[in-house]
């Protein structure tokens, strides 16, 4: 039991053909939550924290908790910092105990994402840390938009291999049509496989990484439109298309907001319930147990339970 390298996880992953769950973390409940899932399923796991999570807990309490979760499952728990930005927030990881950081420069020209890329590798890799790159856009790709809008979005297959063998990243997002939140398609949900199988061609052994993976799912949209929540027209990723990427080198699958919606549906139907609760416990602990039982099935879907 330790904070581990998803190295070895991730060649096991491709090989078996099954998805690593990725799940972000911002609290002690969230974290709770993930790893006793991950326990009962004896599943492989990546707990990430984004910027966003660092600056709301503080690392040195994630960090903290995360330990915590170690000493109490027993699991070997891989710890990634979910979108850096720049050099700077990666090195700050990589020197405070992550064994994986992203490094997300999508949105810069390429050759300025292999630099900054590679900038990270060289400091990560000496440190035993690995370290995750993206290409392409996180966008939907709506039915009406043009070939050549689509190809600014999606990853273009042909600049994989020269990035990978440039930047000597460990593993790869891509972007194939899904997008973060509850909001991903305004149509009829549609992943770019054709895409996913061209990237797969050029490099066949290389551990790819989903975004926006969440599937919104829908009794969690119901249960928080019925308790006084407003979220209309969410859709996420169906999941029986994130079972079938898990099964084309996507070796790590990164979930967020099906966490986010199960737990904020369980809080609003306790208020319901009993609009005189004001304990904490009595709303959080509800909420911990609906965030389980979404991890436990999740871990089904993308094929890693029973893998650890
Ligand atoms: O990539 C997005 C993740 O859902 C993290 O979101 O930046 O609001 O923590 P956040
Ligand atoms: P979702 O918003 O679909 O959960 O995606 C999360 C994610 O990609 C975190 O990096
Ligand atoms: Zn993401």
């Amino acid at each position: 039991m330790a904070i581990v390298s998803s190295r070895e996880i991730f060649k096991k992953a491709l090989k078996e053909h099954y998805a690593v769950g990725a799940f972000n973390v911002n609290n002690m409940e969230i974290i709770q939550a993930i790893t006793e899932a991950a326990k009962e399923e004896k599943a492989p796991l990546i707990l990430q924290f984004s910027a966003g999570a660092r600056k709301y807990a503080k690392q040195v309490y994630l960090m903290h908790l995360v330990k915590a979760a170690v000493e109490d499952t027993g699991l070997d728990i891989v710890l990634h910092l979910d979108h850096g930005e720049d050099f700077e927030i990666c090195k700050s990881c990589i020197d405070g105990g992550f064994t994986s950081v992203m490094i997300d420069a999508s949105k810069k020209p390429f050759e300025e994402n292999v630099r900054l890329t590679k900038q990270v590798v060289d400091y990560a890799h000496p440190k035993g840390v690995v370290v995750e790159a993206e290409l392409g856009r996180l966008q939907g790709v709506e039915d009406n938009i043009s070939v050549t809008e689509k190809d600014a979005i999606l990853v273009n297959p042909d600049e994989v291999k020269e990035f990978i063998d440039k930047t000597k990243c460990d593993s790869l997002a891509i972007a194939i049509g899904t997008s973060h939140g509850a909001y991903k398609f305004k149509t009829e949900p549609k992943l770019a496989f054709d895409r996913l199988s061209q990237v797969i061609e050029k490099v066949p052994n290389f551990p790819l990484v989903l975004h926006g993976a969440s599937s919104v799912m829908p009794e969690y949209v119901k249960k928080c439109n019925e308790h006084g929540g407003k979220l209309p027209g969410a859709k996420g990723v169906p999941e029986d298309m994130i079972s079938k990427a898990a099964k084309m080198n996507i070796a790590k699958v990164n979930i967020d907001t099906d966490l986010r919606l199960a737990m904020t549906s369980t809080i609003r139907e306790e208020f319901d319930k009993d609009p005189g609760n004001f304990d904490p416990r009595k709303y959080l602990g509800p909420a911990r147990d609906a965030i389980k039982q979404v991890v436990k099935h999740k871990l089904h879907v993308l094929g890693c339970a029973g893998k650890a």
